[in-house]
């Protein structure tokens, strides 16, 4: 902490996977710092960096034109939680603790509180530095939107853009082809991307994790499309989705990730079994880090901003330990430990729901 007692030295890092809308953060974050009398320090890398010390000084220049922006100019990584450190040694991976050298760094760069960017991952670690005696004001950003204590994360909305946009494009080759196409698309465990996306875009169908799905249903959707004269249709299924009694579909795991398992291939599964099952030619779309890439729409950028001036002022007001988050039209702040206590999930009973479900859209669950 600074002599004086005041706050002037900040940190800000990107941690996890990227979004649209972190670099809005960023300058959300340091455009006000003078007016604060604080300096901003750029960790590179999330907390890769924060544990190797790499840091970058961040001015006004360094952050101007960066809005609209994708990606982060910090860097980030899903591989560097310092609890959970990989190390090689003799070809194979351990994995250690390094939060020390998190310590170590912070107290050598003489920062006084750190505002981190991230998920569910980067606040668990957040609350743990924490605890350490690190002053921490968290940031919540995914496409995922699974975050409890706030509304809404930046980044779901452009995520829901990119599969809004997709099916729009997908119906109209599905309907001349008179195909099924099925579009799978990111969220891990939460069906947030898919019920908005698919909402959106239209979809006919929708698979999200929080509802299970029964094959013979989905078919039936198909069937019943067909006696209507609408010979295709448009599949939304979340990476996460499973059908009842089934398993995820993965890619592999990686230990060196802060969450092992890599999701991945549930399309190709409902697509093969659709096309076995109704005789109906089919296709499939991953979009994959589609979602993830590119510029933020209006609202993320209008969000991101207004969180990045929330952070700094928490900051500069020294209210440590806590997240910033939407709550109705109002940011406020939530202590981390309880943001991270319950993922947020898609209820049977939420609006998206009710209203998919009002216009026809089949679950797979009837
Ligand atoms: O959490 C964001 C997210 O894009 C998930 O929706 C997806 O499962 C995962 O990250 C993909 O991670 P990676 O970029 O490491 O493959």
């Amino acid at each position: 902490m600074a002599k004086n007692n005041e706050v002037r030295k900040i940190g800000v890092l990107t941690g996890g996977g990227d979004c649209p809308g972190l670099n809005a953060v960023i300058r959300g974050v340091t455009k006000p710092a003078q007016d604060h009398g604080m300096t901003v320090f750029g960790i590179l890398d999330g907390f890769e960096g924060f544990v190797e010390g790499k840091t970058s000084e961040l001015r006004d220049e360094d952050v101007s034109g960066i809005l609209s922006r994708g990606g982060t100019i910090l860097g980030s990584s899903n591989k560097g939680d310092p609890f959970h450190w990989p190390v090689e040694k003799n070809g194979k991976i351990e994995i250690v603790d390094k939060s020390q050298n998190v310590l170590r760094n912070y107290k050598a760069l003489d920062l006084d509180a750190v505002i981190a960017i991230g998920g569910d991952g980067t606040m668990h670690i957040c609350n743990k530095l924490m605890e350490m005696g690190i002053n921490m004001v968290g940031v919540p950003k995914t496409i995922d939107n699974d975050l409890d204590a706030t509304d809404v994360t930046f980044g779901h909305d452009s995520a829901v853009y990119v599969v809004s946009m997709a099916l729009d494009r997908l119906h109209t080759t599905a309907s001349s082809h008179h195909r099924v196409i099925v579009v799978e698309v990111m969220g891990r465990y939460a069906g947030w991307i898919a019920l908005h996306g698919g909402l959106s875009g239209g979809a006919d169908v929708i698979l999200i994790p929080e509802i299970p799905f029964s094959w013979e249903s989905v078919y039936d959707k198909i069937h019943k499309r067909e006696l209507k004269g609408k010979r295709f249709s448009l599949v939304c299924v979340a990476e996460g989705a499973k059908p009842i009694g089934g398993q995820l579909v993965t890619q592999g795991t990686d230990v060196k990730r802060t969450d092992p398992i890599q999701l991945g291939g549930i399309g190709k599964v409902v697509a093969d079994n659709i096309e076995k099952n109704t005789g109906r030619e089919t296709r499939v779309t991953v979009l994959g880090h589609l979602q993830r890439g590119g510029s933020p729409t209006p609202y993320d950028r209008i969000l991101a901003t207004k969180f990045g001036a929330f952070a700094i002022s928490l900051a500069a007001r020294k209210k440590f330990g806590k997240m910033v988050a939407l709550k109705g039209n109002e940011i406020v702040d939530v202590d981390i430990a309880d943001a991270i206590s319950k993922q947020k999930l898609v209820q049977p009973n939420n609006q998206g729901v009710l209203a998919a479900r009002a216009v026809g859209i089949s679950f797979g669950d009837e």
